[in-house]
């Protein structure tokens, strides 16, 4: 469903991607870990459509990114770690908006999918409110919502655990796993390797710029040869290099 190939990108004399290649399948939770600043943003960006790169081949479901960008684009929804939002729309406003941008008919059944998902991330009370009166959770539940607006076989996930109270993350954690569940292919960046464990279904570590190791939690802990957490697999692999 996500085809990387050579995938590498250069800030003028540095390399933050070098020659990434990776293959997820569909309906995988994909959990992208590595240190601050190994290259986790630039890869999500460039994978969303929003940061061009140097080198390499991104194929989304069939469609390469650079020659047929609009086909490829639909079917991602993109959740940034600094989300913009116009905060003196009201939330339902932003999410037609969104709608809009995507150019979904306002439909009876638009109307319904935009209740739904209010309902699911739990602001249908504030759907009335004005965005800047959310608080920070509320705001990270509504770009959920508005990247799943248009049901996209594809989404990409920015650290979307941050700033979340434990209730906002365990029901985020159990909707990405629903949405694997029904086919939705997820790759996610995390520093949490607490949710990558208990969410993803693959993790692979990236230190700068390059995939280190790449596999299931239980497989990771065997490539370093430890039976101990995550953590201890994380560091040790992370400061080997
Ligand atoms: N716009 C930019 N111009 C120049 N260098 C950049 C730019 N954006 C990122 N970089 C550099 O590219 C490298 C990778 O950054 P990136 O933001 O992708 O890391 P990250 O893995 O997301 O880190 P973090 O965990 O802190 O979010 C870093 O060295 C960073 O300084
Ligand atoms: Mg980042």
């Amino acid at each position: 469903m996500i085809k990387l190939i050579n995938l590498t990108k250069f800030y003028r004399g540095l390399r933050a991607v070098d020659q990434i290649n990776l293959e997820i399948r569909k309906g995988v939770c994909f959990g992208f870990l590595g240190p601050n600043g190994a290259g986790k943003t630039t890869t999500i960006k460039m994978i969303a459509g929003v940061l061009k790169p140097t080198k390499g081949q991104i194929i989304i479901d069939g469609h390469d990114l650079a020659k047929d960008p609009s086909a490829a684009k639909q079917c991602v929804g993109f959740i940034p770690d600094r989300p913009f939002m116009y905060e003196k729309l009201t939330g339902l406003e932003f999410l037609y908006f969104v709608a809009d941008l995507y150019s979904l008919d306002s439909t009876p059944m638009l109307s319904r999918r935009i209740g739904d998902l209010l309902e699911l991330f739990e602001l249908r009370h504030w759907e009335e409110e004005l965005i800047e009166s959310y608080s920070h959770g509320m705001k990270q539940r509504l770009i959920m919502c508005a990247a799943l607006v248009h049901q996209p076989k594809v989404l990409i996930v920015d650290e979307p655990m941050v700033g979340l109270d434990p209730k906002g993350a365990r029901l985020v954690k159990n909707i990405f796993r629903e949405q694997a569940e029904k086919g939705t292919t997820l790759f996610m960046s995390t520093h949490s390797l607490e949710v990558a464990e208990e969410v993803c279904d693959e993790i692979a570590i990236i230190q700068k710029g390059r995939i280190i190791v790449r596999g299931t939690a239980g497989e990771l802990r065997e490539q370093a040869g430890m039976g101990g957490k995550l953590e201890d697999v994380f560091l040790r692999l992370t400061q080997e290099r």
